[in-house]
């Protein structure tokens, strides 16, 4: 079984963060999201992973490298253009051969990784085959969601197994949305080679599914048990980064001044430094980060060498090398890396933020 890993696309609903980043590498409780799956399929037992990678390939090729540190030797393979989930495994034909897969995209969280999914997809099939049966080709994920019309919905027959697919649908046929892993024998191969794009222009998986449930294939369905997230968008993103962060064992590799209190599950990571500061937990500060004179709320993550002075955040993820100054109270916000933020007169207020790499934000 080898993995196949969605990296590229382009992140239209998280710009302008992914105007000059890739959304896979946002970190959730200072983790990559894209960390999380590679991490779930070495647990699967999973050691080959094919990773499609577009615009933003060498900024994720040197975040994963070959994929030793995780357990698995990673290939990348490269698409020119977003051209739709089924497009990536067309493209991964050569790579994948004739082997099982498990799909997996690159925003996509889940909080007890694909280790069951996997083992019974393999013992359904291996079960099939000492009977001399044909075994199911395909395997879903499914969650219950209250609001399915935004997602891809899988109807259920009697017996449970999949009888039609639909994407964004008016009425739902039921609430159970499709979650981003999915596991395929060969067969996909000739469907997605079948089917052609969608009014959006793009090779949906949901299509290629439906061509192999009406060409005789059986497409078994698992509902997932404990959280699952597609990260694309901010709101989702920080619940994601909430949700990891509530698992979070707290540790303090930094230094915390006799002037400063932190309360609840918190981890300061190596070289951070909490001056005069109140950090309520779940929090997670990063390495080498100053927050000075501030305080940092529940499930607010701060990424490497920030600086946050003078300022309030909350229920936030700030990346990399940001710099928030006198800015009052911020929250509910994710900004990007290399960010200034400061204020030039004193009255606070709330601020809720959207801001990508590289900006600037005078509070004035
Ligand atoms: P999506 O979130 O469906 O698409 P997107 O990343 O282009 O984002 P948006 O809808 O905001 O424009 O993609 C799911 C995952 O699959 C994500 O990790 C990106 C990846 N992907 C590809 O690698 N190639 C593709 O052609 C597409 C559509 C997605």
């Amino acid at each position: 079984m080898k993995g196949l890993v969605l990296a590229g696309g382009a992140g239209t609903r998280l710009r302008p963060l992914t105007a000059t980043s890739a959304k896979q590498l946002v970190p959730i409780a200072n983790k990559p999201i894209l960390f999380y799956g590679l991490e779930d399929l070495a647990q699967a037992g999973i050691a080959d992973v094919g990773m499609i990678v577009g615009d933003t390939a060498p900024e994720v090729e040197e975040a994963v490298g070959d994929g030793s540190r995780f357990g698995l030797k990673v290939t990348y393979i490269h698409q020119s253009e977003p051209l739709g989930l089924a497009h990536c495994v067309l493209i991964a034909r050569d790579y994948l051969g004739d082997d099982d897969f498990v799909m997996y995209l690159g925003d996509n969280l889940l909080r007890h990784g694909v280790s069951r999914f996997v083992a019974s997809f393999e013992e359904e099939r291996r079960v099939a085959s000492v009977k001399g049966e044909r075994g199911p080709s395909a395997q879903i994920l499914l969650a219950r969601v209250p609001d399915p019309q935004r997602f891809g919905v899988a109807e259920l027959g009697e017996a449970g197994e999949v009888v039609r697919l639909v994407e964004k649908p008016v009425e739902p046929p039921s609430d159970l949305a499709l979650v981003g892993v999915y596991l395929f024998d060969a067969s996909i191969h000739e469907a997605v080679a079948s089917i052609r794009p969608s009014a959006r222009g793009e090779l949906e998986i949901t299509d290629a599914i439906q061509w192999l449930i009406d060409h005789g294939h059986r497409v078994k369905s698992q509902v997932v048990e404990g959280y699952w997230k597609d990260l694309g968008e901010r709101e989702a993103l920080l619940e994601g980064n909430r949700l990891v962060l509530e698992d979070l064992q707290p540790r303090n590799d930094g230094i915390v001044d006799a002037n400063s209190r932190i309360e609840g599950r918190v981890v300061i990571e190596a070289g951070a430094r909490i001056l005069n500061s109140v950090v309520r937990g779940p929090a997670i500060i990063g390495e080498r980060t100053i927050v000075e004179d501030s305080y940092i709320g529940p499930f607010t993550s701060i990424y490497h060498d920030c600086e946050i002075v003078r300022s309030e955040i909350d229920y936030s993820v700030i990346m990399a090398r940001t710099k928030i100054v006198d800015a009052g109270r911020v929250v509910e916000s994710l900004i990007g890396k290399d960010v200034t933020i400061g204020r030039h007169d004193g009255r606070p207020r709330a601020l809720r933020l959207m801001v990508g790499d590289n900006s600037r934000v005078d509070l004035v």
